[in-house]
């Protein structure tokens, strides 16, 4: 069956559609209902099931007879080694973390944040809760103690797994000062941390409440997998919104183990067996779905890469990691592609290396601007596959299903809906727009298993944020059109969500940081675009009146502020100082207007300004930044 036929099978019997693809995953007990619209417009999946995901990801591999084959292989350029770890050792390593968890009081729906870098032991302690039914929460080591604090009082962990350090080209990242330092901050405590000491950095451990990973392990009694309700949480993942407060985004067990592995086979083309390396990070969803679960569940061979795509040590990494791991399916943001297109353009590092063993390369995460595309289509000579996804849904809403059918590519799109998402570009009034109109892409509810049913003790957000404004709509905060045949265009947010190198970032938060300055009185913060990261951020401030400090100080300041706060991940290097921010006539702050001037795109003046003449002060700073270029 073509993608046609297969998307067609879905909308007529979603259920069907949906029970069918679960008979792939190891039930303890089997669903006999797809959909569970007791509480609509909030759904949830395989509400009667009982299964466990670590038994999914590893044992029912080791079961099968492929206990010997490579489950992780780290490849770590940053610290110069490489370890390979087979399905069997992961079982062990993991049911052995998960038994010392349990021993000390983990217990099923308990939270475990997980504050790791780029090593196996992050996806061991992942898979650890997962066996006893612990809820974890991942935090990205790119985050300043602040925003750690925020989600340790938000989720309440019993426990915080964490490692000493992460290690970043220029410098080593002091994870232990950094969680220390969000535990002193949060008012919440954990009952315990675990600590895996690396050998760049070992971290000093506060007694009675750290304990070293091996020494917490060692004796444990290995722990069994417990099975869990289908709607059980998996994990919560925070991601931004339009505020500072981060949204924990719920992934219910059943639909996740059902969707992943739907689209492994099916977008992926990659069964047992097969290396799969997304290059990202497991504080990103992209890590949950792609690192860990996805390829694990589907008996595939994973990557873990602690390296950048540049510089660790040349723009020949990626290429240098295919060939000496044969890896067959290869997932990266196209920043990671740009900053190769920077170093090499011509593309001469990949000839040095045997890239037979890829089929296909696929980029999400932000938009895919057409020469990143064309560059790898021309130097890697496979299909290059645009796909675009949410934290939100955890796998992609739209794709091109090289497992299913390869659709005539066309650039600039992601092409297709996948089944399970019924997408719809809709007027403000909520009506569908005709194809090739630009409007807010909604999905029609309900969402397909695996994607968000709420957010962690917030529903009523949950609501607000993407239910209400297009009732019987998923709202994705995304604007774009369809063509006539059905591709999807993803132009821009419709929030004030900017994605600065392939990460999601709240401009609302950034705000809420520079206001705290003592010297703002006022500020915005908008992505201006930029050739290697996609966009980033720049900082307006107005400053309280009287205040006759040097403006550069204030600016270096708030640079500080923004790193302290939100961490080295916002990126957040340039702001200037402006005497009046451009606004409506009810006071609404025209950060479009400013990216546009900023970007050096046509603009029109805004019919609801309150002083067109600030427009020219904007104007004037921020060709001062070197913006702004006709
Ligand atoms: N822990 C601590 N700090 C981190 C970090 C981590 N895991 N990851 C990034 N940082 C820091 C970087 O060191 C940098 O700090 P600096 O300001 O001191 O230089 C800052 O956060 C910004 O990082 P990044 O945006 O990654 O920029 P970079 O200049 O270090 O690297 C690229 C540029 C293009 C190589 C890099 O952005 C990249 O690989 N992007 C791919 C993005 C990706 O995989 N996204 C996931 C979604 S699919
Ligand atoms: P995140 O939740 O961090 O994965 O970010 C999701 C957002 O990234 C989406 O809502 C889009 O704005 C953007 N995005 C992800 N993939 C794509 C893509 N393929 N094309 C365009 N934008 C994308």
């Amino acid at each position: 069956m073509g993608y046609a036929d297969i998307y067609a099978k879905w909308k007529a019997d979603p259920d069907g559609f949906w029970l069918d693809a679960a008979g792939t995953i190891d039930w303890d007990r089997k669903p006999t209902r797809g959909l569970n619209d007791d509480r609509a417009p909030l759904y949830e999946w395989f509400t009667d099931s009982m299964v466990n995901t670590c038994w999914n990801a590893v044992d029912r591999h080791v079961l099968a007879g492929r206990g010997a084959q490579p489950a992780i292989i780290h490849d770590s350029p940053v610290t110069g080694t490489k370890h390979v770890i087979t399905y069997a050792e992961l079982q062990d390593r993991v049911a052995r973390l998960a038994g010392a968890l349990q021993a000390k009081g983990i217990a099923k729906g308990d939270r475990v944040i997980i504050y790791m870098p780029m090593v196996p032991e992050a996806l061991e302690a992942m898979l650890a809760c997962a066996r006893i039914g612990a809820i974890h929460s991942v935090v990205f080591g790119g985050f300043a103690a602040a925003e750690l604090a925020v989600r340790i009082d938000d989720c309440t962990p019993k426990a915080i797994i964490a490692a000493s350090c992460g290690i970043e080209p220029s410098r080593v990242v002091h994870y232990k000062p950094l969680l220390d330092g969000a535990i002193d901050m949060a008012t919440h405590k954990p009952d315990f941390c675990v600590i895996f000491q690396r050998e760049q950095e070992v971290a000093k451990l506060v007694e009675g409440r750290d304990h070293d990973w091996h020494g917490f392990q060692f004796g444990a009694e290995p722990a069994d997998c417990l099975p869990v309700e289908g709607n059980h949480p998996a994990y919560i993942l925070y991601t931004s919104g339009t505020t500072g407060a981060p949204k924990g985004v719920v992934r219910p067990t059943g639909g996740h183990l059902v969707a992943l592995n739907w689209t492994m086979r099916a977008i992926y083309d990659c069964g047992p067996g097969d290396v799969f390396w997304a290059a990202s990070d497991v504080g990103w969803v992209v890590g949950h779905s792609y690192i860990c679960y996805g390829p694990l569940i589907a008996g595939c061979t994973t990557i873990v890469y602690e390296g950048k795509p540049v510089g660790t040590p040349d723009a020949g990494a990626f290429w240098r990691v295919m060939q000496e791991h044969r890896v067959k399916s290869f997932f990266t943001a196209p920043t990671a592609l740009r900053a190769i297109k920077r170093d090499d353009p011509e593309g001469k590092l990949v000839a040095d290396y045997d890239l037979s063993g890829l089929k296909a390369l696929y980029l999400a995460g932000e938009r895919a601007d057409p020469d990143t595309i064309l560059w790898a289509q021309r130097h890697l000579k496979v299909p290059v596959v645009d796909h675009w996804w949410q934290t939100e849904t955890g796998y992609a809403i739209a794709a091109n299903p090289l497992g299913i059918e390869a659709l005539p590519v066309k650039i600039g799109s992601p092409s297709v809906a996948m089944p399970g998402f019924d997408v719809q570009v809709l007027d403000e009034g909520g009506h569908q727009v005709s194809s090739g109109t630009l409007g807010a892409i909604a999905i029609k509810l309900p969402l397909p298993p695996g994607t968000l049913p709420t957010l962690w003790n917030a529903e009523e957000r949950f609501r607000k944020s993407y239910l209400t404004h297009f009732p019987g709509y998923y709202e994705t905060g995304d604007a774009g059109y369809v063509d006539g045949d059905g591709y999807l265009y993803i132009m821009a947010r419709t929030d004030d969500v900017i994605n600065v190198a392939g990460h999601r970032l709240s401009t609302g938060a950034m705000e809420e940081v520079l206001a705290s300055h003592r010297d703002v009185a006022e500020c915005a913060v908008i992505g201006v675009a930029d050739d290697l990261k996609g966009q980033s951020p720049l900082g307006f401030l107005c400053l309280n009146k009287g205040t006759n400090r040097a403006h550069a100080d204030v600016v270096k300041e708030c640079v500080a502020l923004m790193r302290d706060r939100i961490g080295p991940v916002a990126d957040f290097k340039r702001a200037v100082v402006v005497d009046r921010l451009p606004k409506t006539r009810s006071g609404k702050i025209l950060r479009a207007t400013m990216v546009k001037i900023a970007d050096g795109q046509t603009w029109k003046m805004p019919a609801t300004i309150d002083d067109p003449a600030i427009l020219d002060e904007i104007t004037v700073a921020l060709q001062s930044l070197g913006l702004a270029k006709p």
